[in-house]
């Protein structure tokens, strides 16, 4: 049986092999990701059951945009931010700690404001409202 210590020090072993998109997708945290129908619309409809215990942030996933939307639980508020680099317009890749551009290296923190350039405009925030045990994601 492997232990704890040597299963973590050869899984980053293991990321160390890969390099740029690849570490970064492979030593991402993965977030809960809520997929809606592909008949969503304008305004998204997230359920509030989508943030159980211990999850704070989710991505979004609709075919209406290019690319995901990041939903944050900010204390009573929900910030969605979308998921796409303002540098060339490239999907990006959320942690928990940091959103990230595979493409030039940009890096967002998590209120959508440029850690790192090229990027040097913040990320597009979408509308939120919660009714009714359900957050509303505005796309207009
Ligand atoms: S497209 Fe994201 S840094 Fe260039």
């Amino acid at each position: 049986m492997v232990s704890r210590r040597i299963f973590i020090k050869s899984g980053c072993a293991a990321c160390l092999g890969l390099s740029g998109a690849s570490l970064l997708n492979a030593c991402a945290t993965r977030l809960p990701m809520v997929k809606l129908s592909p008949d969503a619309g304008r305004v998204l409809t997230v359920p509030e059951t989508s943030f159980v215990e211990g999850v704070e942030m989710l991505v979004v996933r609709t075919n209406t945009l290019e690319n995901d939307i990041l939903l944050r639980k900010v204390g009573e508020r929900y910030l969605a931010l979308y998921l796409h680099c303002t540098h060339e317009g490239v999907g990006l890749t959320p942690t928990a700690e940091r959103i990230y551009c595979h493409a030039h290296g940009s890096v967002f923190d998590l209120e959508g404001q440029v850690v790192k350039e090229p990027a040097f405009e913040p990320l597009k925030t979408f509308k939120t409202e919660f009714n009714n045990h359900q957050i509303l994601i505005y796309l207009t």
